[in-house]
């Protein structure tokens, strides 16, 4: 059988990257609508981007508000800007909840309507060119035709997909992460590393996506935790970079599994932080996970260095486990009770939470698929 492999038009990535992306993005259209936050401004990022736009004789427009994870509140607060600007092109630049804020915008000033109303759609339509620069190592949505926008309607994370959501350019730039705070690296770097697992362990794996994947799950066990002790480390927050981008890709062709179908609804109803609920889940969800495939995750094991001669497929998985529960421990990711959830609310809601993930899709993708029953379970066992 042959397969699809999506990737944005362009990728420019490594050191300088920024800087030598002028030329291409000023190819992208006449005036940019630049989506940020304001942790880009602080750290005059923002204000580079512009000089370099403004040298290379492009004009833009900027949208600042993107204060956490995306809202139909704030899609529609900068498709207004978009529209009232007359651009015509659109550039997220910091975490991921920018650039996923970018691509909705960009859907709603073309396509009309609320954000809302493409939920369980797919996006064929052509859009206006976007381009993507990541300042996190983590969501990969650079190279993603995916964006997730929580519905304050329905109180839910909507994953909206479609190949118009795949950027026309990425600009991957280690220089632009090195400000992240510990907490922020250790998340969305543990959000990376469940994307090329989840990916890699998905029933639509296929060869291509499953380089990208393994290259990612090696580069995070390589240099998450320098990046989380040393954040000024350069050569560790390439590798991280290039890791996310790499997990991205792999995640993109061959979906997330039952950690992300379980994540979204913790994020969406008690907004613990998507990098956060997804490390709260691993050890469960993995646990559940591995009778499914032990051979790839015996594999992953291999490509970490923590498979021994002499163990069987389900010794190298259950290793592979132990060393992801070692990064968690090593990264002081919070326990559900820790993070101070309240856990009668949590348990009150666990039926949506295991409706909505089931709902997403992602768990069926899962070699040993999740019943609700079966991941009612699991969310139990997070207190
Ligand atoms: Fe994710």
């Amino acid at each position: 059988m042959a397969n699809v492999f999506f990737t944005p038009h362009k990728v420019i990535v490594g050191e300088g990257a920024l800087k030598e992306s002028q030329a291409s993005l000023c190819s992208l259209g006449k005036k940019a609508l630049i989506v940020t936050s304001g942790s880009m401004v602080r750290g005059g990022v923002l204000e580079k981007l512009k000089e370099s736009l403004r040298a290379g004789g492009c004009d833009c427009a900027v949208f600042t508000d993107i204060t956490g994870e995306p809202s139909d509140q704030m899609v529609e607060a900068g498709a207004a800007i978009y529209r009232a600007e007359g651009c015509d092109f659109l550039i997220g630049v910091g975490g991921g909840s920018p650039i996923d804020a970018m691509k909705a915008i960009a859907m709603v000033v073309c396509l009309g309507g609320s954000i809302n109303d493409y939920y369980g759609k797919v996006i064929t339509e052509p859009l206006p060119p976007f381009c993507a620069i990541p300042s996190t190592a983590g969501t990969g949505s650079e190279a993603t035709q995916f964006t997730i926008i929580n519905n304050t309607v329905d109180n839910i994370k909507m994953l909206l997909k479609g190949p118009s959501l795949m950027p026309t350019l990425a600009v991957v730039d280690p220089a632009l992460s090195v400000t992240t705070p510990p907490k922020v690296t250790a998340f969305t770097g543990l959000d990376a590393l469940c994307h090329a697992v989840e990916a890699y362990t998905s029933k639509k794996a296929f060869p291509l996506a499953d380089t990208m994947a393994l290259s990612a799950v090696r580069r995070i066990f390589a240099s998450l935790r320098r990046c989380y002790e040393q954040g000024d480390d350069l050569a560790a927050r390439a590798d991280m970079a290039q890791a996310a981008l790499e997990a991205g890709m792999a995640f993109n062709n061959s979906s997330v599994t039952i950690i992300h179908g379980m994540s979204r609804p913790i994020g969406a109803l008690f907004h613990v932080p998507h990098g956060l609920s997804n490390a709260m889940l691993i050890k469960p969800c993995l646990t559940f996970a591995l009778p499914g495939c032990f051979d790839r995750f015996a594999v992953l094991a291999k490509e970490i260095g923590v498979w021994k001669e002499g163990m069987s497929e389900q010794e190298g998985a259950e290793a592979f486990l132990a060393a992801v529960e070692a990064l968690c421990e090593a990264l002081q990711i919070p326990s559900c009770k820790e993070y101070g959830l309240d856990q009668e609310a949590f348990f009150a809601a666990i039926p949506k939470m295991a409706a909505d993930a089931q709902a997403s899709g992602s768990p069926a993708n899962t070699r040993r698929a999740p019943s609700v029953e079966e991941m009612e379970a699991l969310y139990r066992t997070l207190f």
